[in-house]
């Protein structure tokens, strides 16, 4: 199985084009077998390749390896019974350094948690456990929140049982967004991420829309004390149940 792997892989490399040229090296990454065999790494490194051109293998000696993923180094995921963490043998490497940013980056991290052989999903964040075991501890008024939440997110989101959608659309509804384990920091966040700040202003925290662009539809004013009540309402509103935790995108 791991020697077709590499065969895999290495078939797939030619067909990667070279983004910034010069960069043959190949960069070595172990994993142990029962990772491996869960076919996570057959599943993440193809799709690196093909992206940025970069070419990795899959190394049986760990001491020969540029990264190792194990019980040692930086919490990247978890799963099958532990933390997988990430140690960097040479960081200096430019290879070793693209797919370092690649798996700690979003598609990298949305890749691997959106693996699911079989319709299962194996991984999660690092800190889901944390998370799930601290109970979410957020002021605010719920009540004020789902009315908060009908007026200024209603417009594009389904924010309440009234509004929910059995199809998620283009536009995730507020039980979909609950049900993403770092629910809490997108919409302590959502001013900030896409597409909100084009048309969204919080007081005294984002600037003014530039004067060469205008919100393109009636903007959204919210305080910081609105977004919190928001909170308030989402996180005793129930999960979508989805099956899969990564749905929404
Ligand atoms: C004009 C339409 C519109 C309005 C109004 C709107 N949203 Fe959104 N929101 C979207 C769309 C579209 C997405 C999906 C973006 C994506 O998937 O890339 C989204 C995504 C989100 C996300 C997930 C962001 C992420 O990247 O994880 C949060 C949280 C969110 N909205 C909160 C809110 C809240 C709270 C309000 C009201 C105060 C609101 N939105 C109002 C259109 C809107």
């Amino acid at each position: 199985m791991r020697v077709l792997l590499m065969i895999a892989l290495l078939c797939a490399a030619p067909m990667a084009r070279a983004t910034d040229g010069g960069q043959d090296r190949v960069v070595r990454i172990h994993a142990p077998d029962v990772l491996v065999e869960t076919g996570l790494m057959r599943h993440i490194l193809p799709r690196f390749s093909l992206k940025t051109g970069q070419r990795v293998v899959l190394v049986d000696d760990p001491a020969g390896a540029d990264l190792r993923l194990g019980a040692q180094g930086a919490p990247l995921f978890q799963g099958m019974g532990q933390v997988w963490a990430l140690e960097i043998a040479t960081p200096d490497d430019p290879g070793t350094a693209r797919l370092v940013g690649w798996l700690t980056g979003t598609v990298g991290t949305r890749t691997i948690l959106g693996f699911a052989p079989d319709g299962t999903v194996l991984f999660q964040p690092p800190d889901r456990v944390e998370v799930a075991k601290a109970p979410v501890r957020i002021d605010g008024d719920a009540k004020a929140g789902h009315t908060i939440s009908r007026v200024k997110c209603g417009r594009c989101h389904a924010v309440d049982a009234a509004g929910r959608k059995t199809d998620i659309g283009s536009t995730p509804s507020f039980f979909v967004l609950r049900s993403l384990p770092d629910w809490d920091q997108r919409f302590a966040a959502f001013y900030a991420l896409n597409p909100h700040p084009a048309f969204t202003q919080v007081p005294e925290v984002t600037p003014p829309f530039p004067i060469d662009r205008p919100s393109p539809i009636v903007p959204i004013a919210i305080t910081l004390d609105e977004l919190e009540a928001v909170m308030a309402y989402v996180a005793v509103i129930d999960a979508a149940d989805l099956g899969a935790p990564l749905a929404h995108q």
